[in-house]
Parts: structure tokens; sequence; C-alpha cells
């Protein structure tokens, strides 16, 4: 009697769970042929689209630790770097104007000692880029370039001392310094410590006397050890989206705000020391260090297609330059650009890469000509993209050219389009490239973004995102590249330009956003062919996305739940035959706001478990607020 009462009740349950479910959310049916190939998935579909802004670079990706490490300087002193005056020693710094190591740093810091001792040294410190990140038994490649006013002046003593204790964590004694610019290469040793970011950098001496300086660099470890490498965790987080090409080196900082601005990129090449610097349009100067090749060995460690932008003849202040002779200048050098990338060392500047020290050329399938050329309101974009093609196409035949706004006077090759928005919006338009004419240029979503969030993104910026994915993977037999921006920003107070970017970092720690792990997800299990598939019902907040890897025998089957109710699917699969088991990735939330923060980075994170019951019709619930990825395999 009692277990018939039991069963009596949960039937009720269910009744009246399954009336719920029916009220929130119509259920949905999710049909796919798995023998029926509607079309390619571009297999270059999700990569990165990067620029120098937020601290992306320079106190982000970069592994440089010095800030300001060339002496910039205006009215309130040379920034970044402190005068270092212990026990009864005098000194003054200044910027000399009348000595430097290069042509284009021709100009250095002035330590004028009057007095210092051993028990009283005077010198300069640098806090790097919000703190210098420190950990224990680790070694620290710096270097710098000096000269002194006499060859006796004596040591100059590098420390890495911790902010609140004063402990010095690693030293090191530069001797031998000469009266002519010279560069001096040393190491720093931490021993055991906790890792840290409060620490500063102190280079001293212990004479009366001049010592010039200028261009003091601090690295840590590298991604894969390169010299003027990159920083380890955030390339670790870039790897694991599973990028297939990277759009560089802008957005805005291709532009600049003037004309004499713009990416220069024979100037970003070379020595560091040959390397003067460009003011950029996120309101700090860039130094260059990280400069064009280092962006092609970023492709190269990543495996990752370049998709080079070339300067095409307009900046932001509504400066362009005229199509025709007064181009020239600017189209050659894409031209020399292009060969400095891809050409052999015979030529003048597959030489000069590898001088660089990159003999091998890398391999170009895509070069964009400029960047959002339709806020040029001189209308000029038409004929100078027809200019660069002409040019580039008679040298380059193979290239594609990406124009980056549409145009009437030719029909470009792909053409990129850029999208900020709310999660709303990617809702109601996920739909907005199924109808677009296959006769047109190739698509390229070269920035997009749910903008809600901020530093980074939350959940409901990640729901938008997703929604918007599952059109683009539907539309990539059009769709051939896509990339989300901003890529990172340095979360440090005064580091931020732009709000809403994918992955966020101070000096020792990072995290990705909800919006990354959509991306992750989004990335790892991609494929190679879209099956015939559609879907009936489901709420107006739900959507998908099939594709299937022939290599793996996989369906991937993306869904996206951006209601505040369940939703109920059944997925029927046809012209295939299912393991039993599968597995299920899934991203949820509570609610929209929720979010990820350099204290609770994993707050929100993808969750992976074994999908159970599969047959040729699965049921199946996806929770509020979810991002899922079903993995089904074929026998
Ligand atoms: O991603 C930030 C900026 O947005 C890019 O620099 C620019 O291309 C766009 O307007």
């Amino acid at each position: 009697m009692r277990s018939r009462y039991f069963v009596f009740l949960a039937s009720l349950a269910v009744l009246l769970f399954a009336v719920v479910e029916l009220q929130a959310q119509s259920p949905a049916v999710v049909t796919i042929h798995a023998d029926h190939t509607a079309s390619r998935v571009s297999p270059t579909l999700y990569g990165l689209m990067t620029e120098e802004i937020n601290h992306s670079y320079e106190g982000g990706l970069y592994a440089e630790l010095v800030r300001n490490d060339t002496f910039r300087s205006d009215w309130s002193g040379i920034n970044d770097w402190i005068l270092v005056e212990r026990g009864a020693s005098s000194a003054k710094i200044s910027v000399d104007k009348t000595t430097g190591p290069s042509e284009a740093l021709p100009y250095s810091l002035h330590l004028d000692v009057s007095e210092a001792s051993a028990s009283g040294p005077a010198g300069v410190l640098n806090g790097g880029f919000w703190g210098i990140p420190l950990h224990p038994n680790t070694s620290y490649r710096a270097s710098f370039y000096a000269k002194e006013d006499s060859p006796d002046t004596g040591v100059v003593t590098a420390s890495l001392v911790a902010d609140q204790t004063g402990k010095v964590l690693a030293s090191s004694v530069v001797s031998g310094i000469g009266t002519d610019w010279k560069q001096y290469t040393f190491t720093l040793k931490t021993g055991a410590m906790e890792p840290s970011k409060e620490n500063h950098l102190v280079l001293t001496v212990a004479h009366a006397g001049g010592l010039w300086l200028q261009l003091v660099t601090l690295f840590p470890p590298t991604y894969h050890d390169r010299a003027n490498g990159t920083r380890v965790d955030l390339m670790d987080k870039l790897a694991a989206m599973h990028p297939q090409f990277l759009r560089f080196p802008g957005g805005n900082y291709l532009e600049g705000d003037h004309l004499k601005d713009w990416y220069d990129w024979k100037k970003t090449i070379g020595p560091l020391v040959d390397r003067p610097g460009h003011p950029s349009p996120w309101n700090y100067w860039s130094t260059d260090q990280f400069g064009l090749l280092e962006f092609f060995e970023w492709c190269e460690d990543l495996h990752m297609d370049p998709v080079l932008a070339v300067y095409a003849g307009y900046s932001l202040a509504q400066e362009h330059v005229n199509p025709g002779a007064d181009l020239e200048p600017y189209v050659q050098a894409a031209l020399d650009e292009i060969e400095y990338a891809t050409g052999s060392i015979d030529t003048k500047w597959g030489a000069q890469r590898a001088k660089d020290g990159h003999a091998a050329p890398f391999h170009i399938t895509y070069v964009e000509i400029g960047n959002e050329d339709q806020f040029d309101r001189s209308g000029s974009y038409g004929e100078r993209y027809a200019q660069f093609y002409k040019a580039i196409k008679a040298k380059y035949p193979e290239l594609q050219l990406i124009a980056t706004a549409p145009i009437t006077t030719m029909k470009p090759d792909v053409q990129d389009d850029h999208y900020y928005v709310r999660a709303t919006d990617f809702f109601h338009d996920a739909t907005h490239y199924d109808k677009t004419d296959r006769n047109g240029p190739k698509i390229f979503v070269g920035e997009w973004a749910t903008r809600e969030g901020a530093p980074t993104p939350n959940m409901g910026a990640a729901l938008g995102d997703a929604a918007w994915m599952t059109g683009l993977e539907r539309n990539s037999d059009i769709i051939v590249m896509a990339s989300y921006a901003p890529l990172l920003v340095n979360i440090s107070p005064g580091a931020m330009q732009w709000d809403t970017d994918l992955i966020g970092y101070d000096a020792l720690r990072s995290y990705g956003s909800p919006s990354y792990y959509a991306q992750v997800m989004f990335g790892s299990y991609i494929g190679d062919v879209k099956p015939e598939s559609a879907m009936e019902g489901g709420g107006s907040r739900f959507f998908y996305s099939v594709t299937e890897s022939s290599a793996k025998k996989q369906i991937y089957l993306k869904l996206v739940n951006g209601s505040s109710d369940a939703q109920v699917v059944d997925i029927k699969v046809s012209g295939a035959k299912l393991a039993a088991t599968g597995k299920l990735i899934s991203l949820t939330a509570h609610d929209p706001e929720e979010t990820n923060t350099i204290e609770q980075p994993k707050a929100i994170a993808p969750m992976e478990s074994t999908l159970s019951g599969v047959a040729a019709t699965i049921h199946h619930r996806v929770p509020p607020y979810s991002i899922e990825v079903l993995v089904l395999d074929q026998q």
C-alpha cells in the first residue's frame, strides 16, 4: 500500500515537472542526418584577434617585466622610475637627450651621483607593470645598455626586492662598465620564496660619478624559451582555445590616431635597441619590442595561420592618404612586409628576416587591407583597396585579400565584419548569415563580442557569444574565419581602455572569463563537416549547431540555453550507429551576472561528464543558462 502511494507521488511529480517544463519552454526536436553532408566547416573558423590595447603585450603577453624600459618622460619626470638614495647618498636623475646607445634610442637616463657608498648606495627603482612577479628558485635574464663618466666609477648592483619587507630576493653585480655605450647581460636567481608580484627592481652604484642607462630588460622563463618571448600562463590559455589563425597587428593599433602614427612595421624589427617605438591610439606608448617578427613567432608557437593586416592609408582622426601616387609608398611598404614574412632569403626582405633570426619563411593565406575603413568619411576606401589589390595580386596572386568595409569598386575576396553588441542582440541575430548571398565575398567576422561585464564578460555575455557562434558554424561555408575581440586585459588599476575582454590578468595570475570557456568549448569540438540537420520547437533563446569530425568519427552537438528555464530536447540521429555512451561538456551558471574573477578564476568553468543513454533518439534536458557540447561517438 505504502509503495503504491510512493509510486503515485513519484508519477505526480514527474507529471508536474513535465507540465512546468512544457509551460516554460516548448520542447525542441533536433534532427541530425549524419550521413548527409550539408557543407564543409571552414578549417580556419576560430582564431584570435589582438592589438596593443589594455596592456595586451606590454604588461601582458610580452614577458618583459620592466615598465618603461626606454625611459620615456613627461611633466612628472621619468615615468615608472624612482630615484633611490640610501643612507647618506645623494643623487639626481634626468633624461639626457644628448646621448643614447642607438639612433632609435638617442637619449638615456642620467644618474648623477654626488655621494654614495657600499652602505649607502644610490640608483633607480622600477616597479614593473603593476608589480614584478617572482617565483621561487627561478632565473631571470636581465640586461641594460650603460656607460659611465669614468672607468672606475665601480660596479652596478641589480637587485630584486620585496616591496613589503625590503628583503633582497635576488641580486647580481655588473662590473666593467666603460665610458662607451655597451650592452651588459646578467642573471638574477631567486631562492625559496612565496610567488608574489609585490616586488621591484633596483639598480644602484656605491661611488660618486655619472652613470647613463638605456633599455633595461628583465625576463622570466618564457613560452618555448624564446629570448624575446611571451608569458607562459597566457600562452597556455590561448593554446587551449585551439586557435587556427591570428589577426595582427590591429585593430585601431594598425591605423594610429594620425597618419604619422601608422604601424610602420620596419621600425618594429631587428635588435630591440634599434626600435624607436611609437604612440598607440590606446593612449600609451608602444616600445615595439613586441614587433612584427614576434607576432609571426607567436603564430608559429601556437600553430596559427598569420592574418596580416597592412596599413592602408587611413588613420583614426579622419586623416587619409589619397589613392594614386600618394598611396604608393604605403603599397610598397605592404609589399615589403609580405616579402619580409614570406620571401626566401634571396630576397631583400627575406634576407632581413633571416638576419633578424628567422631564416624559414612563414606561410600566409590572408592579408587584410586596413581596419574599419567604413569610418573614413572621405569615401576613399574603395579606390585604396583596389590599388593595394592590384599591386599585391600582381606579385602574390595566391593571397586572399580582405576588405574591411563593403565596397563598390570591385568584389573583394573576403569582407571583414565587426559586431560589439548585447546578448539579446546576438540572440535575435544568430541567423544573421543564413540568408547571405553565397556569390558575394567570403566573410571574416574579424571582431565580435557580447559586451556585458567588466573587465571580463559574464555568463550572460557567454550565452550571447555561444548563440552567435552557432550561427557562425551553421554558415561556415561562407564565414572563413571569426575572432573575438579584444582578447586580453590587464585588470590592474588604470591598465584597461576597453572593458569586456576575454582573458584577464595581473602581473602574477590570469583567468578566463565565461566567454573564454565558451570559445574553448566551441574551438575544441569543431570537426570538418556540417551534416544536414533541423530543429523544431524550443524556446526563443535556445540555439543549436551540429558538426562532425570525419577523422574522429564523432558528432558534435552544441546546445545553448539562454533562458532562465530548462529546455527539454529530443535529439534524433539517423545515418550513424552511435556508441551507447558519449561525452557531455557543460558550462552553466545560476544567473547571467555570475562571472569569473582573478580571485575566483573558475567560478564558471566547463564540466565534463559521461552522456549515457545514447540511442537513435536521445532525451536530453539543458539546464537554464547553459552552454553544452554533446560528443557522440560513431561505431
Ligand atoms: O577591439 C577594439 C577596437 O574596436 C579595435 O581596435 C577596432 O578595430 C574596433 O573599433
